[in-house]
């Protein structure tokens, strides 16, 4: 029998949108799996509204342009953020085949002293019909160094567009509902398995900060 569509409640998760584009679907995801999957409990990373800025390797600025948050306020929120977060979420937009440019900026600014040894699942998302080939890319070259710990589950959300939109009574989206209730359900299993020994698993990192490649 197949597992039910029920919430899940996972201690301090954070979603991450990889989209920076407004008003993206990536965004309404994050949302939809938050409010119907997650009890309404996660912290959100939204590339689009959490403006990075590009990593060229010199400090952030704090001058706030026009009176906003300044860059090193960004920074430090996005990572205070993530380093609060005992899991993650990662819904990650398929642009020309590759996951997004922000999302490579952010993992230059956050790296694994938040994120390290902290159990992820990716949630990828194609108006069309992609979405795979960005898993392959997250699970390539996304974790060397971050040591993210992506779980083997993951979930590829295809004509996004109509997924959980207006069409009543789609098949597929039931469907999809049940395989993200699993899948967040494993994510639980592991982010309770994993947080109490998280200090033993990042203790190597001052002898080893990165991983071999
Ligand atoms: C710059 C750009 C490139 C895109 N390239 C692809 C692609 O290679 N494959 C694909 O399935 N969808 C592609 N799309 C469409 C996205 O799947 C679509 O915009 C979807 O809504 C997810 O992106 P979003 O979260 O930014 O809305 C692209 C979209 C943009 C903005």
């Amino acid at each position: 029998m197949s597992a039910q569509a029920q919430p899940v409640h996972i201690q301090d998760v954070c979603i991450l949108v990889a989209s920076h584009r407004a008003d993206s679907q990536s965004r309404r995801i994050g949302d939809h799996l938050k409010s119907r999957f997650l009890e309404g409990q996660a912290t959100m990373i939204d590339l689009n509204e959490d403006k990075l800025p590009l990593w060229d390797g010199s400090e952030p600025s704090d001058e706030a342009a026009g009176g906003g948050e300044s860059p090193a306020d960004v920074v430090n929120r996005v990572r205070q953020k993530a380093g609060e977060a005992s899991s993650f979420v990662f819904v990650v937009p398929e642009w020309h085949g590759m996951a997004p440019a922000g999302l490579k900026n952010f993992f230059l600014w956050v790296g694994a002293e938040e994120l390290a040894h902290k159990p992820a699942l990716l949630v990828t998302v194609s108006a069309g019909t992609g979405g795979a080939m960005v898993v392959n890319e997250m699970r390539a070259n996304s974790y060397k160094n971050t040591r993210l710990n992506y779980i083997p589950e993951q979930l590829i959300f295809r004509d996004v567009n109509n997924l959980w939109a207006d069409i009543q009574d789609r098949e597929s989206d039931e469907y999809l509902a049940k395989r993200t209730s699993c899948a967040l359900k494993q994510l639980k299993l592991y982010t309770e398995a994993l947080s109490p020994v998280r200090s033993e698993l990042t203790a190597s990192l001052k002898d080893y900060p990165n991983g071999m490649s």
